[in-house]
């Protein structure tokens, strides 16, 4: 799996990462970096972050996987840091989404099986429980967003399926990984189109499940294809089925993948949508980290012969990554020229911290960590 040469590469990358976020981990410490769609604002100290926000947990998954690469304490303690603080969002719990699973599957899940924490444990099975108070059972989906119509769901939530079925074998019930699979069958039949790209948001009759209209996301158009939306699918799959162990949804991941891979140009990052204008150009470099960790999986997931072809596009686009990391000391950013949405023009071409914790889980899975913050076998 993975040939000597590909992972002395992932090797080196991985160092020069470590390299660069020990010297930002002590300046940002146990906070919540992030980006402001509104103003193009970085703010690596996240003194502007909404503690509900879905991206928290992205920092202090990262501290998580340093501290399994270094056993270095420090990592730990800003994660810790960050976890504690999340308990405002609990508390708040208006401003809690369908997101919870990225929320609390990189912070108190990691946590939990790193040190057994009970803490971390209660605050996972919490997050569990409030996901799946969210799915709707005439209608087989988990509802997305407060903000927007009840009817909707979203491709972005296959990532939040995990934490359901961690949750199902942590307290040895399958209410849970019902709900999972239920969600996961209504995304398979119902966002992938027939040519393997998919849609970001899908509109449900609440009380029948039949499918109304497939509004615009954060692609450039309904029917258009948002490249880190194909990127959640393709990973969001690959996660499900290592999860739930349905042969359909690894079918289903490798379908978006075949669609995602032919869309890729030699050496660029993935456009922001591969289904735009050609001009002007967008690219988002988190849909790059995103699909790199699920081609890793679906190559260690399918037979010696057909995971080369995963391995290839993940390379291709690791390589690429690299080229896109700001490795100056004297600044507090890793990842460049992610994108929040195509309509977003302030949100263009800057650092997302969801870009940056998924290169470094990319990597950490060349290195040999076995995923084990969403993957539960
Ligand atoms: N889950 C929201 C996004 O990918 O931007």
């Amino acid at each position: 799996m993975f040939s000597n040469e590909n992972k002395a590469y992932a090797a080196d990358f991985l160092d020069r990462v470590e390299k660069k976020l020990k010297i930002m981990a002590p300046e940002i410490g146990a906070n919540f970096p992030t980006s402001h769609v509104m103003t193009g604002e970085w703010d690596p100290h996240g003194k502007k972050a909404n503690i509900s926000g879905w991206t928290t947990a992205f920092w202090p998954g990262m501290m998580w996987l340093m501290y399994i690469k270094t056993g270095d304490e420090m990592f730990k303690k800003f994660a810790e840091g960050c976890e504690e603080k999340l308990d405002e969002a609990f508390d708040i719990f208006t401003g809690i989404h369908h997101d919870v699973g990225f929320m609390w599957s990189l912070s108190a899940v990691a946590d939990y099986k790193l040190t057994g924490n009970e803490k971390s444990r209660a605050r996972a099975l919490h997050a569990a429980t409030i996901l799946a108070g969210r799915f709707n059972h005439k209608g087989k989906y988990i509802r997305a967003w407060d903000h927007s119509s009840l009817r909707w769901a979203i491709i972005d939530c296959m990532m939040n399926i995990p934490l359901l079925c961690w949750a199902s074998k942590e307290m040895d019930d399958p209410r849970f990984i019902q709900i999972a699979t239920t969600h996961a069958d209504t995304v398979m039949n119902n966002f992938v189109r027939a040519d393997g790209s998919v849609n970001h948001i899908v509109e449900f009759d609440p009380e029948t499940g039949e499918m109304l209209a497939t509004p615009r996301g954060q692609g450039y158009a309904p029917g258009s294809s948002w490249s880190r939306g194909q990127a959640w699918a393709i990973y969001g799959f690959v996660l499900a089925y290592l999860n739930i162990g349905k042969k359909e949804y690894l079918d289903t991941a490798k379908k978006v993948a075949h669609y995602f891979i032919a869309n890729l140009e030699p050496g660029k990052l993935p456009l922001l949508d591969f289904r735009a204008p050609a001009e002007p150009v967008f690219y988002d470099s988190s849909a790059a980290s995103i699909t790199a960790c699920g081609l890793i999986e679906i190559a260690k997931a399918v037979g010696e012969y057909e995971a080369p072809i995963y391995e290839r596009a993940a390379m291709q686009l690791l390589h690429v990554l690299d080229e896109n990391c700001n490795y100056k000391e004297d600044e507090l950013r890793l990842l460049e020229n992610a994108s929040s949405a195509y309509h977003s023009p302030n949100g263009m071409h800057m650092p997302w911290i969801f870009g940056d914790y998924y290169l470094l889980e990319a990597l950490m899975k060349l290195h040999g960590d076995d995923g084990r913050f969403t993957i539960h076998q």
